[in-house]
């Protein structure tokens, strides 16, 4: 494109309008629209986290004591104040300029200032009017003509953590349908794994709930009592467990960890203070236990060189995912990879702020030969963007939280929706493309 080229009005930006909507937990959150002067829209929402890692992009909250001090007026302000008349009569298919353009006028570090929700829920908006301008999808849009796989889901049976008033130290129980080659089955097995795992939670007189991603909310006494009736309930779906569905933890060891000590409160029944190495050992005594193929943040940000340990310790089969120490960002992938901590990273936009970073950090983790898994919130809506993110950008995993409550449904949906137009159909990557084959 010449520089003096013309941006036709199907591209040209006419107006970004932003409005306050509510997301799973009942907070409110940002939506924005993106409109080019032909009339063609897109529209995106921001999520917010709850256990967060200290790097990311920082969400713009009123504070005061309205909803927790979690309002969203001040960026809202931004967007009408400041980003809408930056953006109008730009092109809406330049993502990188325009992202460059919001993270200019913020101005600081982290995103405070116009507020990492602002930013992300416009960046998303972006990417839909530019594919909405092109008359496709924006998974297609993205993808653009390369190749468009559905990704293997990690699925919450069971939540705790951050996500269920500490009931269990951990925070996400989660199944992967490794012997699925579509779709289809993955989500078939997960939703028998899932009612089972319902059902023998009845019966045992330990269900409280669901927790914030809609997995279960279990009444267990230790941490490991959830990895065995895991195991029971892929047994009692029918399935076999490590061959059909194997398991897939978040640890979200930060959120219980700070200088090398880790407080459980549910250790083995009992409060228990861990060293890095202590933790390490206890988390590797359950991969030696358990089909566990993933196992994310084991150690806290705070730690690469327990992450480092780790990672050498659990061996090349096992996937280490970094959350909190890498926070979607490239250079955090690219030192924590050159200590040997971690071989994998989540790809959660909001972390970053701007689609163009999540890009990066994802660009990063295949230089690297990290495994990547683009990545929902605890905190979400029915915004699907993730999905096409994951499918537009060839990422081969996905995780949204559990099989239950719409503003995940949502997801799942969308994937059923888009295997329909992908020349793969709902085929998954092969087993080949994971480190567990
Ligand atoms: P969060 O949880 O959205 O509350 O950060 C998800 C995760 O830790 O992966
Ligand atoms: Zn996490």
């Amino acid at each position: 494109m010449t520089a003096m080229a013309p941006v036709p009005p199907t591209r040209r930006i006419a107006a970004v309008r932003a409005r306050r909507v509510w997301d799973s937990r009942g907070r409110p959150t940002v939506e924005v629209d993106v409109e080019t002067e032909s009339g063609t829209r897109g529209r995106a929402i921001a999520p917010a986290g709850a256990s967060t890692g200290s790097g990311e992009a920082v969400d713009l909250r009123d504070g005061g004591p309205a909803f927790g001090g979690l309002d969203v007026r001040r960026a809202i302000g931004g967007i009408e104040r400041e980003i809408a008349p930056a953006l109008r009569g730009l092109d809406v298919a330049d993502q990188a300029a325009l992202d460059a353009r919001m993270i200019e006028l913020d101005g600081t570090p982290d995103r405070s200032r116009l507020g990492g929700n602002a930013l992300v829920a416009t960046s998303m908006a972006i990417a839909y009017a530019a594919a909405a301008a092109r008359g496709l999808p924006l998974w297609a849009a993205l993808a653009d003509g390369g190749p468009a796989v559905l990704p293997l889901p990690e699925i919450q049976v069971f939540g705790g953590g951050a996500h269920a008033g500490g009931r269990l130290d951990l925070q996400d129980f989660m199944v992967v349908a490794v012997g699925a080659d579509d779709w289809r089955t993955a989500l078939d097995r997960t939703a028998e794994v899932y009612r089972a795992a319902g059902r023998l939670l009845v019966e045992a007189g330990r269900l409280q709930g669901v927790a914030d991603e809609g997995g279960f909310w279990p009444a267990f006494d230790d941490n490991e009592q959830a990895l065995t009736m895991l195991v029971r309930a892929i047994e009692a779906a029918g399935l076999r467990p490590g061959e059909d569905v194997a398991i897939s933890l978040d640890i979200a060891a930060s959120n219980f960890g700070r200088g090398g000590r880790y407080r459980l409160a549910r250790a083995d029944g009992t409060p228990r203070e861990l060293a890095s190495a202590e933790l390490a050992e206890l988390l590797l005594g359950w991969l030696r236990r358990y089909p566990i193929v993933s196992i994310e943040d084991p150690l806290a940000e705070d730690d690469p060189d327990g992450l480092a340990a780790f990672t050498a310790a659990a061996g090349p089969r096992v996937q280490v995912v970094l959350d909190d120490a890498v926070v979607t960002s490239a250079a955090r992938i690219r030192a924590h990879a050159a200590r040997g901590a971690g071989n994998a990273a989540l790809i959660k936009p909001n972390q970053a702020g701007t689609l163009t970073e999540s890009l990066a950090a994802l660009e990063a983790t295949r230089a690297l030969d990290w495994d990547a898994i683009v990545s929902a919130r605890s905190g979400e809506t029915e915004d699907t963007t993730i999905v096409h993110l994951a499918v537009g950008w060839g990422v081969r995993q996905l995780k949204v939280g559990s099989f239950s409550r719409s503003e995940r449904m949502a997801k799942w949906n969308e994937g059923l929706r888009i295997g329909e137009s992908l020349a793969g159909g709902f085929a998954l990557p092969p087993p080949s493309a994971f480190r567990w084959r």
